[in-house]
């Protein structure tokens, strides 16, 4: 028989005969889930005084919280995860053998927000000896308004260049894309391409065909939004890959979602509800009408982002692998006001280089995934005083291996270092987040690769004022960290933030008492209820993380062996103290294993158990939970005791022993 987990029922059918005692053991359980949130606000912490190159001389500072779940509500209870698990420690490894991109060293151009310069000192490498016969001709180019004579497979990728103005030395930028291409001795000897971020005129109007030249006014009491996605990264990948941006965000108080789980396979069916809270599949009915339409028509977020005033932004690194674009015609008009396709669709084609797998690694001699980084930062140079919403997505270094995100880690910490010393983050709400986990390579074979790969990563960086302002949203949000969300939530959330009066406290309480509690996104300044299962939110049960359990035998070899494994557990808790009996089994009340999700076949790893046994002499009942990994057991985090210990350990004085010790 299988049953949705529900601790309450395990504790009726473990102790028949002391239902007497009943409300005292709720009593008791009440005091230790308090403990329980009240220890639970971070599970990894990185010593940042003793993070040092190369990576694997990481030290890792550990403070794991005294439970074995990662969240545990009435309605879901996830296993706990560890980033260096036993079963997952030999796929951690720096990737040493990634190729440099083209020309990494011997670049024949610079650029920084303004200008695009010739970098002489380089001219060695290209066998170039003098410079009178050297030039570049500097080409702007950007996606036609106009969509005649285009084959309807390729509207998005339309593109015009302008004249060429030739340069030798620096040329001062005016545009948003340019390609430059130089020449010795009239034989093209270095491409690239550059992106900036312009201050364009604001478009009041979605078509963006009329233009309305005010300036819209930076409203203080709204907040920009930046949503930054990195493809495939699990939440524990994001610990074990990238702990330096990981110790920044936990310096920052960034709130982690621990109980973020997938609703669909790869990127598009997650990142469509968080776009616009709607499943993939009712894309049809919504704004896709047949399967080579555009997505002009969809109900984006940003939308209600634009007609509040804000800028918006729509960047990924990749063209080919593009969310709308990959097997998908794209947009025909532009989606928002800043829209990186058309660069990212030149630059790919012509200089994209160092492909691994499925990703174009390079523009020319620049990592794809810090143009996208560098991008951002100027975006938000030049909207300083304006609103901005930036929906971004890394895909190309993270998307088809485990350890890429390693290569990252740097650059993420030092972008997020940069935009708070220029005051950004004091007046921003950073999303920063991933689709789902690794969905390929030997990690996948293993259980907790199987979980990883439904429990991305998400963190939400709150400005202080915002904190303060809105405080009942702020611990709502808070104590979201560990309840079951998805990205229909995030979505939800984000409709908040366009006006933040939804935020006020009077409203939030409002609000919040006319949830219904099984509503499919709820906002996350709103209290998710701890009763919410896969079902409730909208998680299929292929995807669907949360315990289910299976009873085992009493009689059975798992259950007598995890028992005695338990019971020695507890006798090493009380060693040293010689006033304690060493105690034996007397028997086992109940056993279940625990399935996180449905395995799949061949799967390796752990296997979870819920033990209820009774030891003696003086029949304490404990309940913990026990870890089996190639036939060996192990209790995975605290023991507790059910029934009360009263006179029996009046010999020790400290709390956690009073639970385990028989006085003899
Ligand atoms: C580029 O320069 C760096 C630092 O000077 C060096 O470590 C690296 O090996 C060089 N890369 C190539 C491809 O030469
Ligand atoms: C970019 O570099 C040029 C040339 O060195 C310099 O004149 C300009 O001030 C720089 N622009 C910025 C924004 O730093
Ligand atoms: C420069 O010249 C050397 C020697 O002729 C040749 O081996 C090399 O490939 C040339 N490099 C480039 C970038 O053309
Ligand atoms: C350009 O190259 C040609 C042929 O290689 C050479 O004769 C001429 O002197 C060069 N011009 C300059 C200005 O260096
Ligand atoms: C700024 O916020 C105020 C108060 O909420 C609102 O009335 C006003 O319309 C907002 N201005 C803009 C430009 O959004
Ligand atoms: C969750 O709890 C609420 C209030 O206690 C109740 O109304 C609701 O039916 C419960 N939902 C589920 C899915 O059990």
């Amino acid at each position: 028989m299988t049953t949705r987990w529900n601790p309450a029922s395990l504790l009726r059918v473990a102790v028949p005969g002391y239902r007497y005692i009943f409300i005292l053991v709720i009593v008791f359980c009440l005091s230790f889930l308090f403990i329980f949130v009240n220890n639970s606000t971070e599970i990894l912490v990185v010593d940042n005084e003793i993070i040092e190159e190369p990576w694997e001389t990481h030290k890792y500072v550990y403070e794991e919280v005294e439970n074995s779940f990662t969240i545990k509500t009435e309605g879901c209870t996830i296993s706990k995860l560890r980033p260096f698990d036993d079963s997952i420690k030999k796929y951690v490894k720096y990737p040493t053998d990634m190729k440099p991109c083209l020309n990494s060293n011997t670049s024949l151009l610079e650029s920084n927000e303004t200008h695009i310069w010739v970098l002489k000192d380089n001219f060695y490498f290209h066998n170039i000896s003098d410079d009178g016969n050297f030039s570049c001709c500097y080409k702007s180019f950007s996606r036609p308004d106009s969509v005649s004579n285009i084959n309807s497979k390729s509207i998005d990728d339309r593109v015009q260049y302008d004249e060429c103005i030739l340069f030798t030395d620096i040329i001062e930028v005016l545009n948003e894309f340019v390609r430059v291409i130089c020449v010795y001795q009239d034989i093209d000897v270095f491409e690239q391409y550059f992106v900036f971020a312009p201050k364009k005129e604001f478009w009041s109007d979605k078509n963006f065909y009329e233009s309305d030249p005010t300036e819209m006014p930076l409203n203080n009491t709204e907040y920009n939004v930046l949503i930054m996605g990195i493809d495939a990264v699990s939440r524990m990948n994001f610990h074990r890959t990238m702990p330096k941006t990981l110790a920044y965000l936990n310096r920052r108080n960034a709130i982690e979602l621990l109980g973020y789980n997938k609703v669909g396979d790869n990127t598009f069916p997650n990142v469509i509800p968080l776009l616009m809270g709607i499943r993939e599949f009712d894309l049809k009915k919504t704004c896709l009408p047949r399967s080579r339409s555009t997505f002009d028509n969809c109900p984006f977020v940003w939308d209600w982002f634009k007609e509040a005033g804000f800028y918006t932004a729509l960047g990924e690194d990749t063209a080919r692998l593009g969310t709308f674009n990959y097997f998908r015609l794209g947009f025909s008009g532009s989606p928002t006001d800043y829209y990186l396709y058309t660069f990212m669709h030149e630059s790919e084609k012509n200089v994209g280089n160092n492909k691994d797998f499925n990703s174009y690694l390079c523009m020319g001699n620049k990592f794809f995934y810090r143009v996208l980084l560098d991008y951002i930062q100027s975006l938000t140079a030049t909207l300083k005083n304006n609103k901005l919403f930036g929906f971004f997505w890394e895909v190309t270094m993270s998307h088809d291996y485990l350890n890429y995100p390693m290569v990252m880690d740097d650059s993420y910490e030092s972008f997020f270092r940069n935009l708070e010393s220029t005051g950004y983050l004091d007046q921003t709400v950073v999303i920063l987040l991933s689709d789902h986990g690794i969905r390929w390579g030997d990690i996948r074979s293993t259980k907790q690769g199987r979980l990883e790969e439904r429990l991305p990563f998400v963190f939400v960086l709150l400005p202080p004022s915002l904190r303060e302002s809105y405080e009942t949203a702020t611990n709502n949000l808070q104590s979201n960290a560990r309840r079951l969300t998805t990205p229909f939530d995030l979505h939800a959330t984000l409709l908040d933030l366009v006006n933040m009066n939804a935020l006020v406290d009077e409203n939030v309480h409002a609000r919040t008492a006319k949830m219904s509690g099984s509503e499919r996104g709820i906002s996350l300044f709103l209290p998710v209820p701890r009763n919410r299962t896969c079902a409730t939110a909208g998680i299929d049960e292929h995807w669907c993380t949360c315990h289910t359990s299976r009873k085992v035998p009493l009689d059975s070899a798992e259950a007598t062996d995890s028992a005695q494994r338990l019971i020695a557990h507890v006798n090493t808790l009380v060693r040293g103290h010689k006033q304690c009996a060493q105690l034996t089994l007397d028997a086992v009340l109940d056993a279940a294993e625990v399935e996180a999700g449905t395995a799949e076949h061949g799967e390796l790893g752990w296997r979870e158990f819920v033990l209820v046994v009774r030891a003696k002499p003086g029949g304490a009942i404990f309940e913990s939970t026990l870890r089996r990994e190639s036939a060996h057991w192990a209790v995975s985090g605290s023991v507790s005791r059910l029934n009360l210990y009263g006179e029996q350990s009046r010999c020790v004085y400290d709390y956690s022993l009073k639970l385990y010790c028989f006085c003899g």
